[in-house]
């Protein structure tokens, strides 16, 4: 793990803070450790194709999740939706070196996030629409996060992704 970069990117970390006029938003949060980050995205049209213009974040609570989701939303500038939907959490927390085992799930959490606002983007459903989930069932045991919440899986399954509901937003 790169400790430097991981220090620099909590110490300072790039697009921070909600986006006013994005175009899609994903939140995600684990029942595990009781972190959320929300993503969103604003898109353009590069060379006939659909890009992402800019991301930006915000994370409660983790600084991992903090440092990769730094780095992962500068990487997502310019990238087509395809190639966004194909980064992996591994990808997206290059830059910072392999993450140690009990912060593998942060980078996951980031690449959820993306997953859920391309998911909404795809659906058509625009920034008042509930993020997508599969066969959502309750949280059973997660009282730190709103009742709101319901929990999905990844498309790995390997953890467990909760999708908020956001709120509709005139
Ligand atoms: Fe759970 Fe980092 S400790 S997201």
């Amino acid at each position: 793990m790169n400790e430097a970069k991981l220090q620099e990117a909590i110490a300072n970390p790039s697009n921070l803070g909600e986006m006013e006029d994005a175009d899609a938003m994903g939140t995600v949060g684990s029942p595990e450790c009781g972190d959320m980050i929300r993503m969103w995205l604003k898109f353009s049209e590069k060379d006939g194709r659909k890009v992402i213009d800019r991301a930006s974040f915000q994370s409660f609570g983790c600084q991992t999740a903090i440092a990769v989701a730094s780095v992962a939303t500068e990487m997502l500038k310019g990238k087509t939706i395809e190639d966004a939907m194909a980064m992996t959490a591994e990808d997206m927390s290059q830059p910072l070196g392999a993450l140690p085992p009990m912060k593998i799930h942060c980078g996951q959490m980031v690449e959820g996030a993306l997953r859920a606002a391309l998911e909404q983007d795809a659906a058509g459903r625009g920034m008042e629409a509930a993020s997508p989930m599969s066969e959502p069932v309750t949280i059973p045991g997660a009282p730190m996060l709103a009742e709101s919440l319901q929990v999905s899986k990844t498309a790995a399954g390997k953890i467990k992704i909760v999708f908020e509901q956001p709120e509709s937003e005139a």
